[in-house]
Formats: C-alpha cells, structure tokens, sequence
C-alpha cells in the first residue's frame, strides 16, 4: 500500500490519543470499537491533505482526534438509527443502552474537540465546530424526515451534506490549514472533501440495499426499515408510480416482510445503476479538483484510495 506509512501514524495517534481519556469506561468502550476496524478514512484525508503543506506532528495528532470525533458520531447514528452491529460487533447502544450510549459519545465527542482546540489553531477550532454544528443538523434532518417519503433529490443532498460530507470536506482542510497551505487550496481541498463525502454516503446508501452482513459488518435494509428514504428508492419512485403508492403508505407500524418487498424491488431495478451515476458524478467532481491542485502526491494518494474504495 502506498500509504501504509500514514496509517502507522494515524494509528500510534489514536492509541496515544485513547490512553489520555480520562473516564475508564469511555476509555474502554472507545479501544472496543477502534480496535473493531473502521477504514480510517477522515484521517488519511487529513493526512493526504497536509501533504499539499508542510506535514508535521499537528496534523497527525489532529487526525486521531478526527477519528475518534467520527467515532462519537457512529455511536450516537447507532442510538438514532436503533443499529445492532457495526464493523461486525454489537454496538454501543445495543450493549449498554440509549442513556449510556449518549453519555459515552458526549464525553468522547467533547474530549476529541478538546484536543483538537488545544493545537492552537483558531482557524481549525472554528472549522471543526462549525461542520459539527453541521453534521448535528443533517442527522436531525435525517431524523425530521422519518417516514416522511415525499422528500426530494435536493432534501437528500441537504442531508448527506450535513451528516457525512461536511466530515470529510472538515478532514481535508484541516490538513491544509494545519499544513500551512494558501486560502486557494484550502477551498480546493474543502471541495475535494465534500464531493468524496457525497459520494461516499451514496455507495453507503446502496450497500445498505445490495450490500452482505458479513462485508458491510451492519445489519442491512435498515434505512428503509428505519423509515429513512435513501436515492435508490427516491429515484425509483420517480420513476415507477406503482412503487410510489407501495412507499407512500409505509408507516412506522409497517412489518419488515413490507420493508423487505420495497428493498428487493430497487435490487432488480435499473435505479441502482443510476444511484452510482449519481456517486460518480461527486467522484468526478471531486478528482477534478484533485488534479487542479497541482501537487502529484496528493492527486497520488487520494486517488489511490478512491481506486481501493471504490474498487476500481
Ligand atoms: C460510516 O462511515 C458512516 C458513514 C458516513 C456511511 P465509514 O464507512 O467510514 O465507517 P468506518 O469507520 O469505516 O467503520
Ligand atoms: C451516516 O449515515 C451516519 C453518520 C454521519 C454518523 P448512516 O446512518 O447511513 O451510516 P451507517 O450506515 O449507520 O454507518
Ligand atoms: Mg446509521
Ligand atoms: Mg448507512
């Protein structure tokens, strides 16, 4: 891997950053689920963004803090989203129970914000609590659309913005700023980051359809059974008006025998192939800008990883 030497320090990182949580059991259930797996991506980006700059000691510690910030947040998605596994354990939520799983992902939350304060970047504090701010708000929009299946393409793009792009767009300029880079490039590196969000959360949209338990380590059908429209079905109901009426009078007291008929009917579907028309079409934007940056090991390496993840 040609970035085997990054995730080294990405993970020596987080191990430090883990010993100095200071509440046992944060500090444990945190190991737990670090040591479950997780692609590291928000902090490669980091990593992979600095090197547009002068890479130093900052941008890895920042990069541990960005996971386990992303950590915080998978916790609270699970309690939000009822989810059971995740990378193939069980989660928080389902272990310990919502009060417990709320506490945990507070305090790691505010911890991993305390570290990335005490950096002394003004610039970086703010960006992070801005996109948190952000990221808050696309779950609770996620959260206000519940069972409501008349949303649009622009109310799902306002979502996955808020609740997984604005991560991403965060990890890369953070590594700009923290590397030192011009304004220009961290605009660049803002988009670069957003548009691998978009359409990141989309790829995770269809695996949560046509995705195996064993691979994707999260129970799957659980968007829909949870009451949450995703492309997929979005598209296909512009598309197929008999499967529009089926979606539109799904409740919440639906059984999962319904649930699971809307959710093979999209895998036969031609909406499918369009959802990861839409996915490339941010990929696309994004190594657009990638290859504007003008510097060859950052087009490199991202694109390296784009290629693992999107198993090209
Ligand atoms: C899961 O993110 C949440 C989404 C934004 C879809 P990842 O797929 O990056 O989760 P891990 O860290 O690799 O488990
Ligand atoms: C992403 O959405 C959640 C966060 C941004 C934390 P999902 O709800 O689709 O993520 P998974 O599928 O549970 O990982
Ligand atoms: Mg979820
Ligand atoms: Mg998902």
């Amino acid at each position: 891997m040609i970035y085997t030497k990054e995730l080294a320090g990405i993970e020596e990182n987080i191990e430090i950053l883990m010993e100095s949580i200071e509440d046992e059991f944060t500090k444990k259930e945190t190991k737990r689920l670090i040591s479950s797996g997780g692609k590291r991506l928000r902090p490669l980006f980091l990593i992979l963004a600095a090197k547009a700059g002068t890479i130093n000691k900052k941008c890895y510690e920042a990069a541990a803090s960005l996971e386990l910030l992303h950590t915080s947040s998978l916790i609270h998605d699970d309690i939000i989203d009822h989810g059971e596994m995740r990378r193939s354990r069980e989660t928080t939520v389902n272990i310990y129970g919502r009060e417990k799983a709320v506490s945990v992902g507070g305090i790691l939350s505010f911890f991993a914000m305390d570290k990335i304060i005490s950096l002394g970047s003004e610039k970086a504090s703010a960006a992070m609590i801005d996109t948190l701010e952000t990221l808050c708000l696309g779950e609770l929009k996620q959260l206000d659309e519940r069972y409501n299946f008349e949303i649009d393409y622009c109310d799902y793009i306002t979502r996955i913005s808020g609740k997984t792009a604005s991560l991403f767009a965060l990890s890369c300029i953070m590594g700009g700023i923290l590397s030192g880079v011009t304004e220009d490039m961290i605009k660049k590196l803002y988009n670069i980051g957003f548009n691998i969000g978009c359409s990141f959360q989309i790829l995770d949209d269809i695996l949560d359809i046509t995705g195996l338990e064993k691979e994707t380590g999260k129970v799957c059908g659980q968007d829909i059974q949870g009451g949450i429209i995703t492309l997929p079905y979005l598209l296909l109901m512009g598309k197929d008006s008999a499967f529009k009426k089926k979606i539109l009078s799904v409740t919440y007291k639906s059984q999962k025998p319904e649930f699971d008929e809307l959710t093979s009917e999209v895998r036969k579907s031609s909406a499918l192939e369009e959802t990861y028309g839409v996915s490339n079409l941010f990929l696309d934007k994004a190594l657009e800008v990638l290859s504007s940056l003008d510097s060859p090991e950052v087009e490199e390496k991202f694109t390296y990883i784009i290629k693992k993840l999107y198993r090209m």
